[in-house]
């Protein structure tokens, strides 16, 4: 018998959007007919903007020069986007951050949970219920405990500080799945409880972008002290559209002491870098023309947001989310279980959402919706929705 990793087998079926593709493709398969809304995976639809794929077009050329070819970059990424990212991303937030601090890489996904790594096996994580899927799974892979910390509408989707000692704490704000964000205050309140208890925040930040009130923090670094007790996840997929192209970057502070050396140690024995050509593209991402690009698709993804919200709202439903966020987290009326749910909609509206259980028990009851569609498939949705008998 060989040995395998047991802990595997605590881990609940299969991925969950993993999952949700395969019975969207059976009901495909079973309807040719049907058409399809899918608002289930949070995957962007507008092509890239002129500015990043004018500067791929540049990298693709400079590889076919012997004189500007460049084969095995360094691990951290290269100088420029590193440079691109502080000015771009911190600099402007008011927060210093040295080069050997940001970790390019394919994605915060990975990149979220890869790190856990970096950690003893003992440590205790706190995972907020209901939670992004990959820091929950990553850690069950790993056979860490983990300590849930529900996040409903009675706390206002901001959790309570854990009631046992842990050692790592993920944070996602804007939240995935719930859509809301964490305020200022409740981010004093965790860099004081890691501080005092020596504890560490993975911060998933990967919906920044899609902030609109002022004054809700974009970065952990906003609050003082974090530098002490928080690495911070940052991608280009859903601020730029590079779901499919890869990349986003990971802040490891050296004020964490050994973890950034770790960190660093890490990637460059398990990872080569993320290609030149989509280094350059996401550096585009910062320049004049880019910024203007960018704010233009997140604006067109937030009017969807807000057809959603509203759309629900007029049928008399709660809905949480879509403000400062991509997602819409649809509280169902009482009594409706989420699986059940999504069979419905997408049996009697061909519309693809992800049932909230999917992201943890205290999902149960809700229902996540993306607003990365075309305007045209999301007013089609809604409308759908509206006419549906719930
Ligand atoms: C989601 O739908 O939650 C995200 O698209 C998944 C991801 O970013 O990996």
């Amino acid at each position: 018998m060989n040995k395998i990793n047991e802990n595997y087998l605590k881990l609940g079926g299969n991925y969950l959007f993993a999952e949700l593709k395969k019975k969207t493709e059976a009901f495909q398969a079973k309807h040719p007919e049907a058409d399809i809304i899918r608002l289930g995976i949070g995957d962007v639809t507008l092509p890239l903007s002129p500015a990043v794929i004018q500067a791929m077009h540049k990298a693709v050329e400079e590889m076919g020069d012997a004189k500007t070819f460049r084969g095995y970059g360094p691990e951290q990424g290269y100088d420029f986007l590193i440079r691109a990212i502080i000015d771009g991303e911190y600099k402007s937030r008011g927060i210093e951050l040295d080069m050997d601090e940001v970790f390019v890489s394919d994605g915060s996904k990975c990149d979220v949970a890869n790190i856990q790594e970096i950690f003893s096996r003992d440590c205790k994580v706190a995972i907020c219920d209901p939670v992004y899927p990959v820091y929950l799974d990553s850690n069950i892979m790993a056979g860490r405990e983990v300590v849930f910390l529900p996040s409903t509408c009675d706390n206002g989707f901001s959790p309570e500080l854990p009631d046992v000692d842990v050692d790592l704490i993920y944070l996602c704000s804007p939240n995935n799945p719930t859509g809301t964000v964490l305020t200022r205050r409740d981010l004093e309140r965790w860099v004081d409880y890691a501080t005092r208890k020596g504890a560490i925040i993975l911060f998933d930040s990967a919906y920044s972008s899609y902030i609109q009130e002022p004054g809700l923090p974009g970065s952990i670094y906003e609050i003082p002290g974090a530098k002490e007790v928080a690495i911070e996840f940052k991608s280009f997929s859903k601020t730029a559209g590079f779901t499919g192209l890869r990349c986003a970057f990971t802040v490891v502070p050296k004020a964490l002491g050994k973890l950034n050396g770790f960190w660093n140690r890490r990637q460059c024995t398990k990872f080569n870098g993320v290609s030149y050509v989509v280094q350059r593209a996401a550096e585009a991402v910062y320049s004049e023309a880019g910024k203007g690009e960018t704010a233009e698709m997140i604006r067109y993804y937030m009017g969807n947001a807000a057809i959603i919200r509203e759309g629900l709202g007029k049928a008399g439903f709660e809905v949480y989310g879509g403000k400062n966020a991509p997602y819409i987290w649809w509280k169902l009326p009482s009594g409706l279980d989420s699986m059940n749910f999504a069979a419905k909609l997408l049996e009697s509206c061909q519309v693809v959402g992800t049932p909230g259980v999917g992201f943890g028990a205290c999902g149960e009851g809700y229902f996540r919706l993306t607003a990365f569609g075309s305007r045209a498939r999301t007013e089609e949705a809604v409308a759908r929705i509206m006419e549906m008998e719930i």
